[in-house]
Protein backbone atom coordinates (compact mmCIF):
# COMPACT_ATOMS: atom_id res chain seq x y z
CA UNK A 1 0.00 0.00 0.00
CA UNK A 2 1.21 3.42 -1.15
CA UNK A 3 1.36 6.04 1.96
CA UNK A 4 2.77 9.86 1.89
CA UNK A 5 5.61 10.75 4.40
CA UNK A 6 6.80 14.66 4.89
CA UNK A 7 10.53 14.43 3.88
CA UNK A 8 11.60 18.33 4.23
CA UNK A 9 10.17 21.48 5.53
CA UNK A 10 11.32 25.08 4.99
CA UNK A 11 9.53 28.15 5.34
CA UNK A 12 10.56 31.93 4.44
CA UNK A 13 9.40 35.21 6.19
CA UNK A 14 10.21 39.09 4.82
CA UNK A 15 12.16 41.21 6.27
CA UNK A 16 12.50 42.57 9.59
CA UNK A 17 10.02 41.79 12.32
CA UNK A 18 7.40 44.91 12.89
CA UNK A 19 6.50 45.32 16.45
CA UNK A 20 2.71 46.76 17.50
CA UNK A 21 3.85 49.91 18.36
CA UNK A 22 6.14 50.42 15.57
CA UNK A 23 2.93 49.32 13.85
CA UNK A 24 0.61 51.48 15.53
CA UNK A 25 2.96 54.30 14.89
CA UNK A 26 3.47 54.03 11.30
CA UNK A 27 -0.55 53.53 10.34
CA UNK A 28 -1.70 56.00 12.68
CA UNK A 29 -3.87 53.11 14.63
CA UNK A 30 -5.97 54.04 17.86
CA UNK A 31 -4.77 50.76 19.61
CA UNK A 32 -1.71 49.42 21.79
CA UNK A 33 0.17 46.80 22.51
CA UNK A 34 -1.41 45.78 25.58
CA UNK A 35 -4.85 45.41 23.89
CA UNK A 36 -3.31 43.20 21.06
CA UNK A 37 -1.17 41.07 23.31
CA UNK A 38 -3.81 40.16 25.61
CA UNK A 39 -6.90 39.78 22.68
CA UNK A 40 -5.09 37.67 20.53
CA UNK A 41 -1.20 36.87 21.64
CA UNK A 42 0.59 38.72 18.57
CA UNK A 43 3.53 40.65 19.65
CA UNK A 44 5.55 41.33 15.56
CA UNK A 45 4.78 40.45 12.16
CA UNK A 46 6.53 40.80 9.10
CA UNK A 47 5.30 42.66 5.95
CA UNK A 48 6.86 41.91 2.55
CA UNK A 49 8.15 45.20 0.69
CA UNK A 50 5.82 46.35 -2.64
CA UNK A 51 7.31 44.10 -5.45
CA UNK A 52 7.13 40.93 -3.44
CA UNK A 53 4.74 38.44 -4.45
CA UNK A 54 3.54 35.20 -2.92
CA UNK A 55 5.69 33.39 -5.58
CA UNK A 56 8.57 35.16 -4.19
CA UNK A 57 7.83 33.95 -0.62
CA UNK A 58 7.31 30.53 -1.73
CA UNK A 59 10.17 30.09 -3.81
CA UNK A 60 12.65 30.47 -1.12
CA UNK A 61 10.64 28.13 1.18
CA UNK A 62 10.54 25.13 -1.27
CA UNK A 63 13.80 25.68 -2.31
CA UNK A 64 14.60 25.14 1.62
CA UNK A 65 12.26 22.34 2.05
CA UNK A 66 13.76 21.08 -1.09
CA UNK A 67 17.66 21.23 0.62
CA UNK A 68 16.09 19.49 3.70
CA UNK A 69 14.70 16.65 1.69
CA UNK A 70 18.35 16.36 -0.36
CA UNK A 71 15.97 16.83 -3.73
CA UNK A 72 16.69 18.63 -6.37
CA UNK A 73 13.84 20.82 -7.96
CA UNK A 74 13.01 18.13 -11.04
CA UNK A 75 12.12 15.53 -8.92
CA UNK A 76 8.66 17.19 -7.97
CA UNK A 77 6.01 15.92 -10.01
CA UNK A 78 3.18 17.44 -8.59
CA UNK A 79 3.00 21.23 -6.93
CA UNK A 80 -0.31 21.97 -4.89
CA UNK A 81 -0.07 25.74 -3.67
CA UNK A 82 -2.68 27.59 -1.15
CA UNK A 83 -3.31 31.38 -1.04
CA UNK A 84 -5.80 33.76 -1.30
CA UNK A 85 -3.23 36.68 -2.38
CA UNK A 86 -2.02 35.01 -5.69
CA UNK A 87 0.27 36.80 -8.11
CA UNK A 88 -2.37 37.16 -10.52
CA UNK A 89 -6.00 35.51 -11.18
CA UNK A 90 -4.17 33.52 -14.05
CA UNK A 91 -1.42 32.49 -14.49
CA UNK A 92 -1.79 30.53 -11.20
CA UNK A 93 0.93 31.28 -8.26
CA UNK A 94 1.89 27.54 -8.60
CA UNK A 95 2.92 27.54 -11.83
CA UNK A 96 4.88 30.46 -11.59
CA UNK A 97 6.63 28.94 -8.52
CA UNK A 98 7.05 26.33 -10.94
CA UNK A 99 9.26 28.08 -13.41
CA UNK A 100 11.12 29.86 -10.54
CA UNK A 101 12.05 26.95 -9.34
CA UNK A 102 13.58 25.79 -13.01
CA UNK A 103 10.85 23.25 -12.80
CA UNK A 104 11.22 21.71 -16.18
CA UNK A 105 9.33 18.07 -16.06
CA UNK A 106 5.75 19.16 -17.18
CA UNK A 107 4.84 17.67 -13.42
CA UNK A 108 1.23 18.92 -12.36
CA UNK A 109 0.64 22.37 -10.87
CA UNK A 110 -1.86 24.28 -9.34
CA UNK A 111 -3.57 26.62 -6.94
CA UNK A 112 -6.22 25.96 -4.15
CA UNK A 113 -8.21 28.12 -2.37
CA UNK A 114 -9.51 27.53 0.88
CA UNK A 115 -8.55 30.59 3.06
CA UNK A 116 -6.52 30.12 6.43
CA UNK A 117 -7.56 26.41 6.02
CA UNK A 118 -5.89 26.31 2.81
CA UNK A 119 -2.30 24.49 3.60
CA UNK A 120 -4.37 21.40 5.29
CA UNK A 121 -6.67 21.21 2.27
CA UNK A 122 -3.64 21.63 -0.13
CA UNK A 123 -1.91 18.54 2.31
CA UNK A 124 -5.07 16.27 1.93
CA UNK A 125 -4.87 16.46 -2.10
CA UNK A 126 -1.20 16.28 -2.26
CA UNK A 127 -1.67 12.51 0.13
CA UNK A 128 -4.29 11.48 -2.03
CA UNK A 129 -2.77 12.15 -5.30
CA UNK A 130 0.19 10.41 -3.66
CA UNK A 131 -1.61 7.27 -2.07
CA UNK A 132 -3.37 6.97 -5.95
CA UNK A 133 0.11 6.36 -7.28
CA UNK A 134 -0.34 8.80 -10.11
CA UNK A 135 2.35 11.47 -8.17
CA UNK A 136 5.39 10.52 -6.79
CA UNK A 137 6.35 13.96 -4.93
CA UNK A 138 4.95 17.21 -4.18
CA UNK A 139 5.78 20.28 -2.84
CA UNK A 140 2.69 21.47 -0.95
CA UNK A 141 2.90 25.30 0.09
CA UNK A 142 1.25 27.97 1.66
CA UNK A 143 1.83 31.52 0.54
CA UNK A 144 0.44 35.16 1.31
CA UNK A 145 0.83 38.30 1.19
CA UNK A 146 -2.05 39.19 3.43
CA UNK A 147 -0.76 42.70 3.99
CA UNK A 148 -2.20 43.64 0.38
CA UNK A 149 -5.66 43.12 1.04
CA UNK A 150 -6.02 44.84 4.59
CA UNK A 151 -7.90 47.77 5.51
CA UNK A 152 -5.19 49.79 7.42
CA UNK A 153 -8.07 52.26 9.13
CA UNK A 154 -9.65 49.24 10.44
CA UNK A 155 -8.29 48.85 14.01
CA UNK A 156 -9.89 45.26 14.27
CA UNK A 157 -8.58 43.38 11.39
CA UNK A 158 -4.65 44.77 10.52
CA UNK A 159 -2.96 44.29 13.68
CA UNK A 160 -3.91 40.38 12.89
CA UNK A 161 -2.04 39.07 9.51
CA UNK A 162 1.37 38.85 8.50
CA UNK A 163 2.80 37.78 5.50
CA UNK A 164 5.19 34.70 4.67
CA UNK A 165 5.72 31.36 3.18
CA UNK A 166 5.82 27.35 4.43
CA UNK A 167 6.29 24.28 2.14
CA UNK A 168 6.73 20.49 2.51
CA UNK A 169 7.90 18.14 0.30
CA UNK A 170 5.41 15.12 0.46
CA UNK A 171 6.59 11.60 -1.32
CA UNK A 172 5.46 8.47 -1.52
CA UNK A 173 6.51 5.96 1.44
CA UNK A 174 5.93 2.25 2.21
CA UNK A 175 5.26 3.86 5.94
CA UNK A 176 2.27 6.12 6.52
CA UNK A 177 3.46 9.74 7.22
CA UNK A 178 -0.40 11.20 6.86
CA UNK A 179 -2.21 9.09 8.82
CA UNK A 180 -6.04 10.23 8.33
CA UNK A 181 -7.13 13.83 7.15
CA UNK A 182 -10.53 15.38 7.32
CA UNK A 183 -12.12 18.36 5.38
CA UNK A 184 -15.33 20.42 5.84
CA UNK A 185 -16.82 23.77 4.88
CA UNK A 186 -20.17 25.16 5.30
CA UNK A 187 -20.96 28.20 2.97
CA UNK A 188 -23.78 29.66 5.01
CA UNK A 189 -20.82 31.31 6.60
CA UNK A 190 -19.12 32.96 4.11
CA UNK A 191 -20.40 36.57 5.09
CA UNK A 192 -18.39 36.61 8.70
CA UNK A 193 -15.06 36.67 7.10
CA UNK A 194 -14.79 38.20 3.49
CA UNK A 195 -13.00 40.59 1.24
CA UNK A 196 -16.35 41.50 -0.96
CA UNK A 197 -15.13 43.23 -3.59
CA UNK A 198 -11.98 42.74 -6.13
CA UNK A 199 -9.31 44.50 -7.96
CA UNK A 200 -9.86 44.20 -11.54
CA UNK A 201 -7.15 46.20 -14.11
CA UNK A 202 -5.83 47.81 -11.75
CA UNK A 203 -9.01 49.10 -10.31
CA UNK A 204 -11.14 48.61 -7.13
CA UNK A 205 -14.43 47.26 -7.93
CA UNK A 206 -16.77 46.97 -4.56
CA UNK A 207 -14.46 46.67 -1.29
CA UNK A 208 -11.59 44.73 -1.96
CA UNK A 209 -10.58 44.75 1.72
CA UNK A 210 -10.78 41.79 4.25
CA UNK A 211 -14.08 42.34 6.32
CA UNK A 212 -14.52 40.27 9.72
CA UNK A 213 -16.85 39.75 12.38
CA UNK A 214 -13.95 39.02 15.22
CA UNK A 215 -16.91 37.62 17.62
CA UNK A 216 -18.59 35.12 15.77
CA UNK A 217 -15.41 33.79 13.80
CA UNK A 218 -13.95 33.28 17.38
CA UNK A 219 -17.20 31.29 18.48
CA UNK A 220 -16.92 29.29 15.05
CA UNK A 221 -12.71 28.59 15.25
CA UNK A 222 -13.22 27.33 18.51
CA UNK A 223 -16.14 24.60 18.10
CA UNK A 224 -15.35 23.46 14.85
CA UNK A 225 -11.56 22.74 15.31
CA UNK A 226 -12.94 20.67 18.79
CA UNK A 227 -14.58 18.74 16.36
CA UNK A 228 -12.53 18.13 13.67
CA UNK A 229 -9.42 16.84 15.82
CA UNK A 230 -11.77 14.18 17.41
CA UNK A 231 -12.65 13.01 13.95
CA UNK A 232 -9.52 12.61 12.47
CA UNK A 233 -7.98 11.15 15.44
CA UNK A 234 -11.05 8.58 15.31
CA UNK A 235 -10.36 8.56 11.36
CA UNK A 236 -6.60 7.39 12.13
CA UNK A 237 -7.80 4.80 14.21
CA UNK A 238 -5.59 6.53 17.55
CA UNK A 239 -6.10 8.25 20.78
CA UNK A 240 -5.07 11.88 21.77
CA UNK A 241 -2.76 10.03 24.29
CA UNK A 242 -0.73 9.26 21.15
CA UNK A 243 -0.34 12.94 19.93
CA UNK A 244 2.72 14.57 20.67
CA UNK A 245 1.97 18.09 19.43
CA UNK A 246 -0.70 20.23 18.38
CA UNK A 247 0.35 22.72 15.45
CA UNK A 248 -2.93 24.62 14.78
CA UNK A 249 -3.71 27.38 12.72
CA UNK A 250 -2.22 30.48 14.11
CA UNK A 251 -4.63 33.30 14.25
CA UNK A 252 -5.37 33.70 18.12
CA UNK A 253 -3.41 32.25 21.14
CA UNK A 254 -6.50 32.26 22.68
CA UNK A 255 -8.20 30.11 20.27
CA UNK A 256 -5.33 27.99 20.12
CA UNK A 257 -4.84 27.41 24.03
CA UNK A 258 -8.92 26.46 23.92
CA UNK A 259 -8.10 23.49 21.66
CA UNK A 260 -5.22 22.23 23.41
CA UNK A 261 -7.20 22.01 26.36
CA UNK A 262 -10.12 19.91 24.99
CA UNK A 263 -7.10 17.60 23.72
CA UNK A 264 -5.98 17.35 27.21
CA UNK A 265 -2.68 18.59 25.73
CA UNK A 266 -0.60 20.82 28.07
CA UNK A 267 0.50 24.34 26.73
CA UNK A 268 4.16 23.76 25.84
CA UNK A 269 2.91 20.74 23.47
CA UNK A 270 1.53 23.43 21.16
CA UNK A 271 3.30 25.06 18.51
CA UNK A 272 2.98 28.51 19.16
CA UNK A 273 4.45 31.24 16.71
CA UNK A 274 1.42 33.66 16.15
CA UNK A 275 3.47 36.04 18.68
CA UNK A 276 6.41 36.52 16.32
CA UNK A 277 4.50 35.62 12.91
CA UNK A 278 0.52 36.95 13.45
CA UNK A 279 -2.00 35.06 10.87
CA UNK A 280 -0.32 34.45 7.84
CA UNK A 281 -3.46 32.75 7.05
CA UNK A 282 -2.27 29.29 4.39
CA UNK A 283 1.54 30.17 5.34
CA UNK A 284 0.62 29.65 9.15
CA UNK A 285 0.89 26.29 9.44
CA UNK A 286 4.06 25.30 7.41
CA UNK A 287 5.50 27.94 8.87
CA UNK A 288 5.16 26.89 12.75
CA UNK A 289 5.57 23.03 11.36
CA UNK A 290 9.40 23.96 9.53
CA UNK A 291 10.18 26.29 12.82
CA UNK A 292 9.48 23.33 15.19
CA UNK A 293 11.37 20.86 12.93
CA UNK A 294 14.45 23.03 12.79
CA UNK A 295 13.97 24.10 16.58
CA UNK A 296 14.19 20.30 17.59
CA UNK A 297 10.96 20.48 19.32
CA UNK A 298 9.03 18.17 16.81
CA UNK A 299 11.62 14.91 16.09
CA UNK A 300 11.71 11.93 13.74
CA UNK A 301 8.69 9.32 14.79
CA UNK A 302 6.62 12.32 16.69
CA UNK A 303 2.98 12.54 15.65
CA UNK A 304 1.68 16.05 15.14
CA UNK A 305 -1.87 17.31 14.59
CA UNK A 306 -2.20 19.85 12.37
CA UNK A 307 -5.72 21.97 11.96
CA UNK A 308 -7.01 24.88 10.41
CA UNK A 309 -10.21 27.00 10.14
CA UNK A 310 -10.84 29.86 7.66
CA UNK A 311 -13.32 31.91 5.56
CA UNK A 312 -15.62 30.12 3.28
CA UNK A 313 -16.00 28.91 5.99
CA UNK A 314 -13.59 26.11 5.63
CA UNK A 315 -12.21 23.79 8.21
CA UNK A 316 -9.57 20.24 7.93
CA UNK A 317 -7.35 18.49 10.51
CA UNK A 318 -4.63 16.29 9.52
CA UNK A 319 -2.66 13.70 11.35
CA UNK A 320 1.37 13.55 10.83
CA UNK A 321 3.65 11.35 12.01
CA UNK A 322 7.82 13.01 11.12
N1 LIG B 1 -6.98 48.06 19.47
C1 LIG B 1 -7.79 48.59 20.39
N2 LIG B 1 -9.11 48.38 20.42
C2 LIG B 1 -9.62 47.59 19.47
C3 LIG B 1 -8.84 47.00 18.46
C4 LIG B 1 -7.46 47.25 18.48
N3 LIG B 1 -6.61 46.75 17.57
N4 LIG B 1 -9.64 46.26 17.66
C5 LIG B 1 -10.89 46.38 18.14
N5 LIG B 1 -10.88 47.19 19.23
C6 LIG B 1 -12.00 47.60 20.06
C7 LIG B 1 -13.33 47.53 19.34
O1 LIG B 1 -13.54 48.68 18.55
C8 LIG B 1 -14.26 47.46 20.51
O2 LIG B 1 -14.45 48.76 21.03
P1 LIG B 1 -15.89 49.26 21.55
O3 LIG B 1 -16.20 48.32 22.68
O4 LIG B 1 -15.62 50.65 21.96
O5 LIG B 1 -16.80 49.10 20.38
C9 LIG B 1 -13.51 46.65 21.55
O6 LIG B 1 -12.14 46.71 21.16
C10 LIG B 1 -13.94 45.20 21.61
O7 LIG B 1 -14.03 44.70 20.29
P2 LIG B 1 -14.36 43.21 20.00
O8 LIG B 1 -14.38 42.98 18.53
O9 LIG B 1 -15.55 42.82 20.81
O10 LIG B 1 -13.07 42.53 20.64
P3 LIG B 1 -12.79 41.01 20.88
O11 LIG B 1 -12.51 40.74 22.27
O12 LIG B 1 -13.81 40.14 20.19
O13 LIG B 1 -11.42 40.83 20.10
C11 LIG B 1 -10.62 39.94 18.06
C12 LIG B 1 -11.36 41.08 18.72
C13 LIG B 1 -9.20 39.91 18.57
C14 LIG B 1 -10.61 40.17 16.54
C15 LIG B 1 -11.32 38.61 18.39
O14 LIG B 1 -12.70 38.70 18.13
C16 LIG B 1 -10.77 37.47 17.63
O15 LIG B 1 -9.62 37.11 17.79
N6 LIG B 1 -11.58 36.82 16.78
C17 LIG B 1 -11.11 35.75 15.97
C18 LIG B 1 -10.82 36.32 14.66
C19 LIG B 1 -9.60 35.75 14.02
O16 LIG B 1 -8.76 35.13 14.59
N7 LIG B 1 -9.55 36.03 12.73
C20 LIG B 1 -8.45 35.62 11.96
C21 LIG B 1 -8.93 35.26 10.62
S1 LIG B 1 -9.95 33.90 10.69
C22 LIG B 1 -9.00 32.70 11.02
O17 LIG B 1 -7.84 32.75 10.79
C23 LIG B 1 -9.64 31.57 11.63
Amino acid sequence: MIHSRITGTGSYLPGDPVDNTALIADKGLDSSDEWIVERTGIRTRHLAPAGVAASDLALVACRRALEAAGRQPNDIDLIVLATSTPDFVFPSTATILQDKLGITNGGAAFDLQAVCSGFIYALATADKFIRSGSHKRALVVGSEVFSRILDWQDRGTCVLFGDGAGAIVLEASETPGIHATALHADGRHRDILAVPGHVCGGQPIGDPLLRMDGQAVFKFAVKVLAEVAEEVIAAAGMTKEQIDWLIPHQANIRIMQSTAKKLHLPPEKVVVTVDRHGNTSAASIPLAFDEAVRSGQLRAGETALLEGVGGGFTWGAALVTL
